[in-house]
């Protein structure tokens, strides 16, 4: 589904992400795991079109994607969260699901100016597609609030379901379980799954080694900018190399 050769970017004197080469296969759940500052957000970066790579190249099923803009590369069927929520605080739960949705909605400019039945039409029929969406996660009751009083691991499910409301086939989550409680936890392992269901592919980076090593059927670990390992939950946990990256030389 997609593969990345040799992705490099630098910050200043700074390898970030040092020649970074994955596989994520459809239909399932990869992790991407390593220390803080490993390089994990920026690799994402680099793959929903934040950054342009300075060499390698990102294929998203066979197309070559490094360099297009984050919207063509939504478009073409990747979303993603942010590791720092990224919602329009102000607007409703019920419409930051709507602005995800906008990449696949007909009306334009010209529609929108006119208000023309069809565009009515098709704001009616958006609303309440949002409003499944929001069943999907179970936030429905909170439609009409504002999204900046939800507590944050809602905050966390709505972005999630932003993202899935723009139909892509592939979602890249950054730490979806960052500020859930343990309830929360237990609730987004089977979210997970529903989205698989879908057919919607899932990279993850996480830090819950818990929920990383039950859900992912395979993980890949960055560290320093660099992937260090590659595997099966249970090859990488028992990978010496990721021990001494986490627990640090003893
Ligand atoms: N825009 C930028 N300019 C300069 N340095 C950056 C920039 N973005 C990231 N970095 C640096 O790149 C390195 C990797 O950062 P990144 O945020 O990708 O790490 P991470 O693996 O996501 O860490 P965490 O687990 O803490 O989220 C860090 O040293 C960071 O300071
Ligand atoms: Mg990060």
């Amino acid at each position: 589904m997609l593969k990345t050769d040799k992705v490099t970017i630098k910050f200043g004197g700074l390898t970030a992400v040092n020649e970074v080469s994955v596989h994520i296969k459809p239909n399932q759940i990869t992790g991407l795991i390593g220390p803080n500052g490993a390089g994990k957000t920026t690799f994402f970066n680099c793959i929903s079109g934040v950054y342009t790579p300075n060499s390698g190249k990102v294929m998203f099923q066979g197309k070559e994607i490094q360099g297009s803009k984050p919207y063509q590369i939504n478009k073409l069927g990747i979303t993603r969260t942010y590791q720092n929520i990224n919602l329009f605080r102000k607007m409703t739960v019920q419409e930051n699901v709507l602005v995800g949705m906008h990449s696949r909605l007909k009306s334009n400019y010209l529609t929108d100016m006119f208000h023309i039945p069809s565009q009515q039409r098709e704001e009616k029929e958006a609303y309440a597609k949002a409003y499944e969406w929001l069943k999907f996660v179970g936030l429905e009751p909170y439609a009409k609030d504002q999204t900046g009083s939800l507590s944050y691991g809602k905050q966390r499910l709505l972005e999630i379901v932003r993202g899935l409301a723009s139909d892509p086939k592939l979602i890249l989550l950054d730490e979806p379980a960052a500020g859930m409680n343990s309830q929360e936890k237990l609730e987004l392992d089977e979210l997970l799954q529903r989205i698989l269901k879908l057919g919607v592919t899932i990279l993850m980076v996480e830090h819950d080694m818990k929920l990383v090593m039950n859900v992912c059927h395979e993980i890949y670990v960055l560290a320093e900018g660099k992937l260090l390992a590659h595997g099966t939950p249970e090859e990488v946990q028992n990978n010496p190399d990721v021990i001494t990256a986490y627990l640090g030389g003893e």
